[in-house]
């Protein structure tokens, strides 16, 4: 994120209060993927996955949830595909720098570069994940690692608190 056009501590201050005013994790979602695509440009497609654990036939699945952006063909996602399926698999972030390069890769637009993971974690474990494409290469810096990350957790801890 380009701290010349975000300031980065108001803008997760706006995040945090969303968080605190939200009346299910499924509004807090939507709340963010629109303030993140509203936000930062180079947020081209932003939208959660949440793992259903009790899915039938092929396993585990990550089932699309709330997203702004083009339609995705990919609304299942299998644990072992994807960039989405190795994020959650190895419960940690991924920034792929260059789509095109990563064989785990699984085309949603043709005008991806690349691409940002962030796992949702309630108590420890990965039940989701916060997933960022963007059109150009490269764009995904330190501090939207920490912005990403953040928001993740937003969404874990609310989830965490109704178990
Ligand atoms: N690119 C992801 C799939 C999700 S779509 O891009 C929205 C992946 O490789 O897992």
């Amino acid at each position: 994120m380009s701290s010349a056009t975000t300031n980065y501590d108001a803008f997760v201050k706006e995040l945090d209060h969303l968080a605190s005013q939200a009346a299910s994790a499924e509004q807090l979602m939507t709340a963010i993927v629109t303030r993140l695509r509203e936000a930062l440009p180079h947020y081209n497609w932003v939208g959660f996955y949440m793992l259903d654990t009790q899915s039938s036939g092929g396993g585990p699945m990550l089932v699309l949830g709330p997203y702004v952006g083009t339609e995705t063909p990919h609304k299942r996602i299998p644990l072992n595909q994807g960039i989405c399926g190795a994020a959650v698999t190895a419960a940690q972030t991924l920034v792929v720098d260059d789509v095109n390069a990563d064989p785990r890769y699984l085309a949603c637009s043709l005008e991806t570069k690349s691409e940002i993971v962030a796992p949702v974690f309630v108590k420890g474990v990965a039940v989701g994940e916060l997933d960022i494409d963007s059109h150009l290469p490269a764009a995904f810096t330190a501090d939207d690692r920490r912005l990403v990350e953040h928001c993740a957790n937003l969404v874990g801890k609310f989830l965490e608190e109704k178990v």
